[in-house]
């Protein structure tokens, strides 16, 4: 076994955009685990967009993460030694466990995975939050109806993509934005959204109006920003507009709401934030249906895998922010 346990810990709070020197390497010795404890041994960690967020000193859903400690990650790994009865060497486990090499957990938290039903990676996509977050998002918040115009944004990212897909299973019409051509053809080609919008390269407002002629019932919201604003131009009547994420916001010294929010007055329209954690009892049950649509086919899942374990950690995060990724962006470790 690994003697040493390499790790990835917060240094300082970054003002805008993550640098190198927010960051800092450290070694220490392989802990073994005490009665109820397991040791793991990471083999994927998750890179999310939330991330940002916790590096602030600022109060929200969750506690930031103090200086100097191990970065909080969502991981997967295998129990490389276990003193709990509930987990037995050899099993793939999902948790909190760090952007590190090896953690050790009292298995609060804590979900088997099993990679004979999808790879590993998968479990950080489709049939991890990134799944979740979309399914409760839309079938939970949004409460989508067959039939409806549905409007995701960061449409070829993890969640985006995952919620453009359940609504087209629900048999709504989906339309997707995303930036560049490719992420653009890769929703439309690939996963079978009706139609995507380059917000890069078209005016969103009137590409909707073109696209979404009957205006937009739902709108799945992971970016914020110029794209909201353009969407609530574009409201039906009685839409609901779920605000998932705000990722054009999360590197800005002060976040810039919605200028155009007085289009919720005249559509009768809602906006409502989610945080997938709120579903933590109904995750089992949201897995299942996710599970079964990947394996029908229904559902595609797409990681975005960088190599280079725990160093490779700092510039890997930042391709959310440069939306180099398709799909949902993966560390793997060592
Ligand atoms: N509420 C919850 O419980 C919950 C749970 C999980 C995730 N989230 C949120 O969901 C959103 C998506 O997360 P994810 O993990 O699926 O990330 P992701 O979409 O896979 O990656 C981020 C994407 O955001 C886009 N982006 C980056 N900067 C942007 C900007 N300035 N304007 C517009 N788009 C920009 C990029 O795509 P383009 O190339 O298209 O620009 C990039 O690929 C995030 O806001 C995240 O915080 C919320």
């Amino acid at each position: 076994m690994n003697p040493t346990n390499h790790q990835l810990r917060l240094a300082a709070r970054p003002s805008g955009l993550p640098e190198p020197s927010d960051w800092e390497l450290t070694s220490e010795p392989v802990p073994q685990p005490h009665a109820n404890q397991i040791l793991v041994e990471v083999s994927h960690v998750s890179i999310d967009p939330a991330m940002r967020g916790w590096m602030n000193d600022l109060p929200s859903y969750i506690a930031p993460v103090q200086l100097g400690d191990v970065m909080r990650a969502g991981a997967i790994g295998r129990v490389i030694a276990s003193e709990h009865p509930g987990f037995a060497v050899g099993e793939h486990v999902f948790g909190l466990f760090g952007v590190q090499e090896f953690a050790i957990s009292d298995g609060s938290g804590v979900t088997k995975v099993d990679p004979s039903i999808a790879p590993l990676p998968t479990y950080l996509g489709a049939l991890g939050w990134t799944g979740l977050t979309a399914y409760f998002g839309l079938l939970e918040v949004a409460r989508l109806g067959a039939g409806e115009t549905v409007v995701v944004s960061g449409a070829a990212g993890a969640v985006g993509s995952v919620a453009g897909q359940i609504a087209k299973i629900k048999g709504c019409h989906a339309i997707g934005i995303a930036g560049g051509a490719a992420k653009c053809r890769w929703i439309v080609e690939e996963l079978g959204f009706d139609a995507a919008v380059d917000y890069k390269a078209e005016n969103v407002r009137a590409a909707l109006r073109e696209r979404a002629p009957d205006r937009v019932d739902v709108f799945f919201d992971n970016v914020g920003g110029d794209v909201l604003d353009a969407v609530l131009t574009r409201l039906a009547r009685g839409a609901r507009i779920v605000i998932c994420g705000g990722i054009s916001q999360y590197n800005a010294r002060q976040a810039r709401g919605p200028a155009n929010y007085l289009a919720l007055i005249a559509a009768r329209a809602s906006m409502t934030g989610m945080l997938v954690f709120d579903y933590a009892d109904r995750y089992a049950e949201a897995t299942a249906e996710l599970a079964g649509w990947l394996r029908e086919g229904r559902l595609v899942s797409r990681e975005y895998v960088v190599e280079g374990g725990v160093s490779a950690f700092p510039e890997a995060l930042l391709k959310l922010f440069t939306g180099e990724n398709i799909g949902k962006l993966v560390l793997t470790v060592p």
